[in-house]
């Protein structure tokens, strides 16, 4: 059998996420213009590409800080999110925005948000490009998200299948199968 039968089913095209992403950007930019620069952070390493291109379009002052929580392979079990990289600016009495690349149980988001609260935010929001309604086993607010997603596991635009694929421009599917 052919060493790779996989193939992959775009479902969000690198156009429509720029197009998105000018539109959350424009929102972000008018809910926060003229008070503290918000405290972007994004979560590692899915978010990447997603928080780059949306903070760019972006034009008032804000910062930058990332958070890396356990994901999936992990070993342990949905509900444990563990944090593997903390963020390296204080959080108390800033505003939080935080950008993640997509809520799938809400497990994740669930833990960061009460921790960052805890920690004494002023505020926290939340912006996911995508949104996994159907997986969901937790709620969590989406303040500004990007395009909903059917139940399936989606690569590309920084989400990954064991590291692959992060750098498509685009979101997809994989279909077919692969003896790699
Ligand atoms: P949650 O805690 O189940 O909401 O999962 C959050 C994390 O799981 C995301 O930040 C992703 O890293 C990963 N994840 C969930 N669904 C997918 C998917 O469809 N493709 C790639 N990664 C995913």
């Amino acid at each position: 059998m052919s060493a790779n039968a996989t193939r992959i089913r775009e479902l969000i095209s690198a156009e429509r996420l720029q197009a998105r992403l000018t539109e959350l950007a424009a929102e972000i930019e008018s809910d926060y213009r003229g008070g503290d620069p918000p405290l972007c952070i994004g979560v590692l390493k899915g978010s990447v590409f997603f928080l780059v291109d949306l903070l760019k379009r972006i034009d008032i002052p804000l910062h930058v800080d990332f958070l890396q929580t356990s994901s999936y392979g992990s070993g342990t079990e949905p509900g444990e999110v563990r944090i593997l990289k903390d963020v390296d600016l204080p959080l108390r009495g800033r505003h939080v925005l935080l950008l993640e690349d997509i809520v799938d149980t809400g497990y994740t988001l669930n833990t960061v948000l009460a921790l960052f609260r805890f920690r004494g935010a002023s505020s926290v929001k939340l912006c996911a490009l995508l949104d996994k309604r159907g997986a969901r086993q937790v709620e969590v607010p989406i303040d500004y998200c990007g395009f909903e997603v059917e139940n399936v596991f989606v690569l590309g635009y920084g989400l990954d299948v064991d590291e692959r694929y992060r750098n498509l421009p685009y979101i997809g599917v994989l279909e077919g199968a692969t003896d790699e």
